[in-house]
């Protein structure tokens, strides 16, 4: 284990999270979670220790679930949201990055399994996701035993590490709550106290539209990715919807209705926003001018995110070094909770 980990204060919270392979990351996945948990990553208490031990995965698996049928996507996937999660600021030297089929020893596998032997089916069929992915993911068959147990796999992932706290965003509670419910019908079939309840940690999200104007979302090819060029995220946004009542560069606009304007509050500064305000309410900006605006903000959250991607582009075999050293901190970390579990649920093989 490395020495960032151990020399954390006693009070070191444990986090962990996963995300799934979908893609090149965008905006919304930086600003909705990846974000987060760098700001976790770095959080430290008055003696300057972490405050939390973490945990950041690539939740291959789960992306299998949905896209069984054509996974060649899945694994090109990985390596470059490992390129978003490093160059995004997750650091290996402070916390435990990896990918989830890659453990050595598969724990994830072996307790999704185990769990499966008392979860109720009703359990799973009632979770939200399960139909609510059904119905948006129609093209997909998503009527099989491995999506039904999406989110029992998710309650593996999450109890092997025994974390204090899970961040996640609003859409993943429900997913969290199976979790604890999982983890206390275990410790109660078998009178053991291995699997505490994690807790959730909300992610707070920003309202951030894409270019459509809907939110920002691969499904809706509204995105801009952390790892688009300066170029394209000026030519994308020079595309994005604005308020409608605007069509004249000596109409009026209202900023509170536009699209533009919620990325204005994310990416550029206070004074910034007031100008704009100020200039759209009175025509005294085009929205050209405030998209650029917008850009520049974009662009310069995006510069140092870039700069770091590039260096690891230029170095594919650190990125899997440093994926496989996750793997095996991982793996570590998930075989004292295996133990316990083995033996509590009489599994004799080691
Ligand atoms: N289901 C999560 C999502 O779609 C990804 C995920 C898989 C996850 N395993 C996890 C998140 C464990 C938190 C903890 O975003
Ligand atoms: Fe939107 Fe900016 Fe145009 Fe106003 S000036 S309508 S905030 S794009």
């Amino acid at each position: 284990m490395s020495s960032a980990i151990s020399k954390s204060s006693a009070a070191a919270k444990r986090v962990l999270s996963g995300m799934r392979p979908t893609g090149k990351l965008h905006l919304g996945n930086y600003m909705g979670a990846l974000k987060n948990w760098v700001d976790l990553q770095n959080a430290v208490h008055a003696d300057g220790t972490s405050k939390y031990e973490c945990y950041f995965f690539i939740a291959d698996l789960h992306a299998l679930t949905t896209d069984y049928a054509d996974p060649s996507g899945v694994l090109g996937n990985i390596h470059q949201v490992a390129l978003d999660f490093l160059s995004a600021g997750l650091n290996p030297e402070q916390s435990v990055v990896f990918v989830q089929s890659q453990v050595p020893g598969h724990p994830h596998e072996e307790l999704f399994t185990l769990f499966s032997m008392f979860t109720p089916l009703g359990w799973l069929e009632r979770v939200p996701t399960y139909k609510d992915q059904q119905e948006q993911l129609k093209e997909k068959d998503l009527n099989t035993y491995g999506f039904l147990g999406y989110p029992l796999l998710q309650a593996a992932d999450i109890l092997l590490y025994q974390p204090d706290y899970v961040p996640v965003g609003a859409d993943q509670v429900a997913h969290v709550e199976l979790t604890r419910e999982v983890a206390r019908r275990f410790n109660s079939l078998y009178n053991a106290t291995c699997l505490p309840e994690p807790d959730v940690l909300l992610t707070p999200s920003p309202k951030l539209p894409g270019t459509d104007g809907r939110k920002m979302s691969k499904s809706y090819g509204n995105t801009i990715l952390l790892s688009d060029p300066e170029k394209e995220i000026r030519a994308k946004l020079k595309t994005m919807v604005t308020d409608p009542a605007r069509i004249r560069r000596t109409d009026v606009g209202n900023p509170d209705i536009c699209p533009v304007f919620d990325l204005h509050k994310v990416f550029s500064d206070v004074a910034t926003q007031q100008t704009v305000r100020e200039g759209c309410t009175t025509a005294g900006i085009g929205c050209i001018d405030c998209k650029g605006k917008v850009a520049d903000a974009v662009c310069a959250t995006l510069a140092p995110i870039q700069q770091r991607r590039s260096e690891l582009e230029a170095n594919p075999h650190l990125v899997q070094e440093i994926l496989s050293a996750g793997a095996a901190r991982a793996s570590a970390r998930a075989a004292v909770t295996m133990a316990e579990v083995r033996q509590v649920m009489g599994v004799a093989g080691k």
